[in-house]
């Protein structure tokens, strides 16, 4: 006769206890709560440019799809999509990159969480600078790493210097993870800074994942891209994302550039999980990369300019401070002075009270690293910036 042992079994597994739900999204859910309850609300969370996807990517993307380019393409991407992102990357920064080091991804997100698996073991150290976009933590805990903060000086614009990088490099070192321009902080590698680490990466023998996916929006003169150094190609891996470039957030467009064995590795990964990204999206990819880049440069400009009156009436709140974001789509203002007042105690439940309050929606710093701050995503209009602006005042001016 067949007897039955009851085990106590545990359901979930220890990997996906390790991370937590991206606070962006988090806060997406309860804005979205209000809104179904008929909140007006002045949205600075989305992580998001606000333009349509230009003309020309769309009616590629239709074509495919009329044509019945709708089946499985290659794991890594059609030859045309990878060779189009070489292309793209040498014309601009003067990479070097053959097409069998290229692999176009579901999203920018999905690059690095690749890589990240295919590279971190359990106990593999990983530097990340302070404030930091808040998957690049997860993703690297959820591979078993260890995530070594590096903490930088808002004083100093939160820049990160090759000198506190090298500080912070031990024999456990596998990887370093730079986004430049930074989201939330916009903050910008400098060339020199950028050249600095990636020298001490070639040396030490140390990955570095540059996280590319606001290269294209820096203010602060001609976008550089770690790839440019061309002799530390085989200690650089490039994640490159076409949804804030292009305005393709919804398409799921990303892509790696880095060694030969490694592209294979994300490849090989890929094959097991996504295969490949969406055939038309392919098709979309090389019109955006290989077509006319003047919607960047249009873009571009609109966010310079959203970024100014954003930073404008920001300084019209008493005693709320912000660097100047260099890069990037969002603002990071430090709102310590009222963390304290009104009951709040914490950035997470300030944010909460200007949602339910003051029905502004922002992301709290705690997300990124930093207890002081909050981050306002400023592709919107003016006048939606004026608007969530004023009720932020209000909001904060009456906490006593
Ligand atoms: C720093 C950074 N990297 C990567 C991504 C991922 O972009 P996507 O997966 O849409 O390509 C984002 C999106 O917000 C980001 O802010």
């Amino acid at each position: 006769m067949a007897t039955s042992v009851s085990v106590a079994r545990k359901v979930f597994a220890d990997r996906i206890g390790r991370i937590e739900v991206s606070a962006t999204m988090a806060v997406a859910a309860e804005a979205t709560k209000l809104r179904t309850a008929g909140v007006n609300l002045v949205d600075f969370g989305a992580g998001e440019p606000h333009f349509p996807t230009p003309r020309h990517i769309k009616d590629a993307a239709i074509a495919a799809i009329e044509a019945n380019f709708t089946r499985y393409t290659v794991v890594p991407g059609i030859a045309d999509v990878r060779k189009a992102i070489v292309e793209r990357h040498t014309a601009d920064f003067g990479s070097d990159y053959g097409i069998d080091e290229a692999i176009f991804t579901s999203g920018g997100k999905l690059a690095l969480f690749n890589t990240i698996q295919v590279l971190i073991e359990h106990g593999d150290e990983v530097i990340l600078p302070v404030p930091y976009w808040v998957s690049f933590k997860d993703i690297i805990q959820y591979a078993g790493g260890k995530v070594v903060f590096l903490e930088t000086d808002e004083a100093q614009s939160f820049r990160i210097t090759a000198d506190a990088i090298e500080a912070a490099i031990t024999p456990k070192t596998k990887a370093i993870i730079l986004n430049s321009p930074s989201n939330p902080a916009g903050s910008v590698v400098t060339a020199e800074d950028l050249e600095r680490i990636v020298t001490l990466a070639q040396e030490r023998g140390i990955y570095l994942l540059l996280d590319e996916c606001y290269v294209y929006l820096n203010y602060e003169g001609k976008p550089v891209s770690g790839g440019s150094f061309t002799w530390a190609k085989e200690h650089i891996i490039v994640l490159g994302s076409l949804s804030k470039t292009y305005s393709m957030t919804g398409w799921r467009a990303g892509y790696a550039l880095g060694p030969k064995a490694v592209i294979a590795n994300l490849s090989k990964l890929q094959s097991q999980s996504t295969s490949n990204a969406t055939s038309f999206v392919q098709k979309g990819a090389i019109a955006a990369l290989a077509g006319s880049q003047e919607c960047v440069a249009d873009f571009r400009s609109e966010f310079i300019e959203l970024r100014d009156h954003m930073l404008m009436r920001l300084a019209e709140i008493p005693d709320v401070t912000c660097t100047k974001p260099g890069g990037a789509f969002y603002v990071y203002p430090n709102v310590s002075a009222y963390i304290g007042k009104g009951g709040i105690k914490s950035a997470t439940e300030l944010a909460t009270r200007l949602l339910h309050e003051g029905h502004v929606v922002a992301v709290p710093g705690e997300a990124f690293g930093t207890p002081h701050h909050i981050r306002l995503s400023y592709p919107v209009t003016k006048e939606t910036i004026d608007e969530g602006t004023r009720r932020m005042k209000d909001f904060l001016l009456k906490l006593t």
